[in-house]
């Protein structure tokens, strides 16, 4: 099956009402490859704006409780995001795994959730450097997929992010050998559990991805795109990483 790429912005905690110029030169550069999907992931506070600058263009959150609604001081619901204009959600960001302790049935209730309000969902997982040592890099995040990812999906709704902790924002790469027997070995996973449904699960890498190194990566065996956070922020950066894709 040919799936088609998908490159997301990952803006994590950057960007101020004057960043939605980086985002309409973004999509517009987009609109001149449209074989690839491109996605942007703001902040929550800048979704309704960009949603607006840019409509009809592929925009999401970075996270979402699991509930629809409630007493959750300063969380924001599935149907909040879409209600705002995103039609996506990351959930399971090592950032939040790692920073806000988040498990992987918490993961798996968010993605749910994300589903169920109608949005396409980016699943996160990936493991830290001492286990990446160890030679157990494999089987961590298989035990996080087999634990995250919900059971009833709708895979042209869902992807599975796999960023290595130690890759992200240092520069470090793993080899194309590491990303491909990674990726292999998540599409074999999924084809145990889905069937011939896992073939359209796009599975992104994400973790350093630049100008330089993204054409390696998307040229990759079962790299289906990239999960990219600095070098999204700018139109100037992130444009040569969708060319790559192109
Ligand atoms: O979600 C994207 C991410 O964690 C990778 O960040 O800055 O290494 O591209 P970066």
């Amino acid at each position: 099956m040919t799936r088609r790429k998908y490159v997301v912005g990952n803006w994590k905690m950057n960007g101020l009402k004057e960043a939605l110029g980086e985002a309409r030169a973004i999509f517009a550069a987009a609109d001149t490859h449209p074989g690839v999907d491109v996605a942007l992931c703001p902040p929550f506070t800048l979704i309704g704006a960009m949603a607006a600058a840019a409509p009809g263009k592929a925009i999401g959150g970075q996270d979402c409780h699991s509930a629809a609604s409630g007493a959750f001081t300063g969380s924001v619901a599935a149907p909040m995001l879409a209600d705002v204009g995103a039609s996506l959600v990351i959930v399971g960001h090592s950032e939040r795994r790692e920073g806000c302790g988040e498990s992987d049935a918490d993961v798996r209730a968010k993605a749910e959730a994300a589903l169920a309000a109608g949005l396409s969902v980016i699943l996160c997982v990936g493991e830290p450097r001492s286990v990446r040592e160890s030679g157990g890099a494999i089987d961590h995040v298989l035990a996080q997929v087999a634990e995250s990812v919900p059971d009833a999906l709708d895979p042209q709704r869902f992807a599975i992010a796999y960023e290595p902790i130690w890759a992200i924002g240092t520069g470090l790469v793993p080899t194309v050998a590491d990303v491909a027997a990674m990726h292999g070995a998540i599409r074999s996973a999924l084809a145990d559990r889905f069937g011939d449904a896992a073939q359209a699960i796009r599975i992104l890498y994400g973790g350093s991805v630049n100008g330089d190194n993204a054409a390696e990566l998307l040229d990759t065996g079962d790299v289906d795109g990239a999960l990219v956070g600095g070098a999204s922020l700018t139109a100037a950066k992130f444009v040569p990483i969708i060319e790559a894709a192109a």
